[in-house]
Order: C-alpha cells, then sequence, then structure tokens
C-alpha cells in the first residue's frame, strides 16, 4: 500500500466483532484496503477481539472491552459500524452522532418506537450520516425489481405477494437456540427478520403504509411439541435424534460440515469438528428446540395497504425447506415473479401474452445475495467523498428511510398482539 493510498483510506472503527461486524463488514474492508482500515476494535469477548484485532493489524492499544472507552477514546475516527446485539445499537449510534462521525448502523435501528423516533430526531438535529445496514437494497436482484417497476414494464403497480421462507433449520438457530428467541433480549420477531422485508415492500411500492392487520404466534416450539423419549440436549440419548429434522447434530455436524463462517462460527471460535461437538455439548445450541427459553413468534401472516392504494400481503415462516424470499408484483400490464435464492426473476407482459426470465448471476458465496459487499462499497465510497468534499448524498437506506420499515414492524406487532388493524404513523 503507498503512503499516498494508505492516506487516502478511511479510518474505520468496529464496535462488536460477531458475524456481522468481524464476519461481514471486517471481511470486506480486508477485501479493499485501497477503501478503508480498521483502526480501532470494540468487543467484551477476549477470543473474538483478540482474532479481529490479528486480521486488521490493530495494535493492543487500540483494542477496547465495551464500545463506551473506544468512542470516548478513539478521536480520529471517519466511520463507526455498529454491530453490537439488538439491544445495545441505540447508545452507542447516540454516542457516535454527538462526535459527528458517519454510521453503518445494524439493524434494528432499536427496539422501540420512541427510541427509534429519539434516534432520528438526534440525527436530523445535527446532520449525522446514518446508514442502515437494509442489505436487500444493494443486491442486484431487488435492485433489477425496483428498475423494472419504475420503467413501467408492468403498469400501475396494483397488489403484491411477498413471502419470507426462514427455513425451519435457520429458525431453529436463531429463533429458537439463538440470539434472536427471547423478546426480552432481543427484538420481536417481526422486527428482527422482517424489517428488512418492509423496507424493500416500502421501497418498491413507493409510498407509506397506512394501515396493517397481522396474525402469527409460536406454534410449533414448545415443551407442549416435544416428541417422546427427546431430552434436554440432542446429544443427551435423545430417543428421536435420527429422525427429528432440528436435531443440533444433524444441522450442525451432518447437513452443513462444519466451517470457518456462519452458521458454525456463531456457535464457537473453533469451527473444527471436534470444536463445533463441544458447543453442542455444553452451549446453547445444542438444546432440543422443545425445551429452549424461547418465545417469538414462528410464523406470522400480515396484510397490508398503502397510501397510494397497493395492497400487499406477507408471509414470515420458519417452516420452510428452502431460506429465499419470493415476491409477486401484479400491475395493470404485467406481473413480476421473484425467487431471490434462485436469483430469478420472471416478467409477463399482458398485452404480448409474453414471459422473459433473466437469471441474474451473483458470485455464488456472496453473503445475502451481494447485499453485504453492496452496502459496504456504497458506504464506504459515501465516507471517502465526505471527506474530499466535505459532504455526500444520502444513502438509499438512511436512517430516515429506514425509520419506516421499523414503523412498520410495530404496527404489525401492535396488530398482531390486539387482533385489530392497526393505523400508522409516519
Ligand atoms: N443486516 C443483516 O442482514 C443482519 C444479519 C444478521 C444480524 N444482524 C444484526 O447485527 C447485529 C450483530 O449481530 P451478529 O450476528 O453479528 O451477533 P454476534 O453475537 O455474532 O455479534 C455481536 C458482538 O457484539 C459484542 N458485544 C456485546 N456487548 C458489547 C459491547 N458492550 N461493546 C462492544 N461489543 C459488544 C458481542 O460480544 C458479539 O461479539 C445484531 O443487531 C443483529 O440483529 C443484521
Amino acid at each position: 500500500m503507498s503512503e499516498l493510498s494508505a492516506a487516502t483510506r478511511s479510518r474505520v472503527a468496529i464496535l462488536g466483532a460477531g458475524s456481522r461486524g468481524a464476519g461481514a463488514y471486517g471481511s470486506y474492508i480486508l477485501r479493499r484496503p485501497d477503501l478503508a482500515q480498521v483502526v480501532a476494535i470494540a468487543d467484551p469477548r477476549p477470543d473474538r477481539l483478540a482474532a479481529a484485532g490479528a486480521q486488521h493489524g490493530v495494535p493492543a492499544g487500540n483494542l477496547y472491552a465495551s464500545w463506551e472507552r473506544l468512542i470516548a477514546e478513539e478521536r480520529a475516527l471517519d466511520a463507526i459500524i455498529i454491530a453490537t446485539p439488538d439491544t445495545m445499537h441505540l447508545a452507542p449510534a447516540l454516542a457516535a452522532i454527538a462526535r459527528g462521525i458517519a454510521i453503518l448502523l445494524e439493524k434494528p435501528i432499536s427496539l422501540t418506537e420512541p427510541e427509534v423516533r429519539h434516534l432520528l430526531a438526534a440525527a436530523d438535529r445535527t446532520g449525522a450520516d446514518v446508514t442502515v445496514a437494509h442489505v436487500l437494497r444493494y443486491t442486484a436482484f431487488f435492485a433489477r425489481i425496483k428498475e423494472l417497476l419504475d420503467r413501467g414494464v408492468i403498469g400501475t403497480l396494483q397488489c403484491v405477494r411477498h413471502t419470507e421462507h426462514i427455513g425451519y433449520w435457520h429458525f431453529a438457530h436463531s429463533y429458537v437456540r439463538g440470539n434472536w428467541r427471547n423478546a426480552a433480549t432481543a427484538a420481536p420477531m417481526i422486527l428482527a427478520k422482517a424489517c428488512h422485508d418492509f423496507d424493500i415492500l416500502h421501497w418498491l411500492i413507493g409510498a407509506p403504509c397506512a394501515t396493517i392487520s397481522s396474525f402469527g404466534r409460536l406454534g410449533h416450539f414448545t415443551a407442549a411439541n416435544a416428541p417422546e423419549g427427546s431430552t434436554g440436549r440432542c446429544a443427551e440419548g435423545c430417543a428421536v435424534e435420527r429422525t427429528c429434522p432440528y436435531s443440533a447434530h444433524r444441522i450442525y455436524l451432518e447437513k452443513f460440515p462444519p466451517a470457518d463462517r456462519w452458521p458454525h462460527a456463531v456457535l464457537s471460535i473453533d469451527t473444527s469438528a471436534e470444536g463445533i461437538a463441544a458447543a453442542l455439548h455444553e452451549g446453547p445450541y445444542g438444546r432440543c428446540v422443545y425445551r429452549c427459553d424461547n418465545d417469538v413468534v414462528d410464523h406470522q401472516v400480515l396484510l397490508m395497504h398503502f397510501e397510494n392504494g397497493v395492497d400487499a400481503t406477507m408471509t414470515v415462516s420458519a417452516f420452510t425447506g428452502e431460506v429465499t424470499r419470493t415476491i409477486n408484483l401484479m400491475g395493470s400490464l404485467g406481473e413480476i415473479a421473484g425467487d431471490f435464492n434462485a436469483n430469478e426473476i420472471t416478467v409477463t407482459d399482458f398485452s404480448l401474452g409474453d414471459r422473459r426470465t433473466s437469471n441474474l448471476s451473483i458470485p455464488g458465496d456472496a453473503l445475502h445475495g451481494g447485499g453485504d459487499d453492496g452496502l459496504m462499497a456504497d458506504f464506504l465510497g459515501r465516507v471517502q467523498e465526505r471527506r474530499r468534499r466535505g459532504g455526500a448524498p444520502e444513502a438509499s437506506t438512511s436512517l430516515r428511510a429506514s425509520v419506516v420499515s421499523h414503523l412498520m414492524a410495530f404496527a404489525a406487532e401492535r396488530a398482531r398482539a390486539s387482533g385489530q388493524c392497526t393505523g400508522l404513523t409516519m
């Protein structure tokens, strides 16, 4: 790296060196040393802190056990990536806004509507540059659908059917055994998982949502559904372990052979087969899915009406074989059908009776359909532009744009809990 390019690189701090902070964003910076360098990291887990520090060559003095000291002591930062757990987004974001540092903020913005509005007000007061990690907008798949809609290819959009297929094993990993299982320590499932989907619907439909109805419950992952002969942990002699689709052993050691990435990297820093087996023996990911402390819903169905007249349905479900999102956009002159995981978009033009399928070519291991890299390229590009010119345009997923998705999720949760159709105030 020449001295000149070293000087143009943005100085970035990472708060939370977990799957997202070190895995998705830190790894992008390692691949693009011309754009940025990680100069400080905070994480209370010594193993993660040391591993991320070594990867980025961060001196020991710039490694912190918590975000508070990092923000107080690091004086020459261009950007901060906030990838701490859900309950710890608001406070570091407020601190970084007060310091005038550009922020990449993981979703959810925060866990309650007053907190989200409070953060937006703070950012508005100072003109802070806050980008929310709604990565789907940065994927080739959704960008192409947006372009087709904006070109009027299907006439006037009338209604949308959107489904988030979480995947049975993925749901068990994150929402039964994992970090997002309990509403006391994480966001409700509809916010944690589907704020991305609300964001995409709002962006594609192009108008605020006016009303939402919603139904959903924790239908399956409860003690009442535990099969006879099952045990507290899959490895404790469970009688149905060999046939249970949720068996931890089958998921982490057979379906997905251990690898140094998500989901295994969530279980243990040692992602060898032995390390994963040890984690299943002792840690939360080896527990029986019917005997966890989970309370978040495992499926939720929504009906939405938007201010421009468009109506939409959304289903978010654990009970799917594929991990994907499918969408049907129905317009006055045509229809768009898409499968995110397959990278397949089909456009039907009613007047021509013509059906065209586009298969987008996205690198096989690109995370979130290329959205993680797209987000980072956009964010770091704007940070550099801000340094060069003293300003940069707002991100597509700015805090202001992103708040809408969260207000939709809070309204959906109120509608589900009350059984009442709920109006939204933006
Ligand atoms: N944009 C997306 O698509 C997407 C996908 C997955 C997760 N997320 C969100 O990203 C965030 C991080 O998720 P993750 O999967 O990386 O979780 P993780 O548990 O792997 O990482 C979080 C890290 O924060 C650290 N931490 C805890 N307290 C801290 C403190 N006081 N100071 C600094 N660090 C602290 C933890 O030790 C952990 O290493 C969550 O809010 C999650 O909802 C977003």
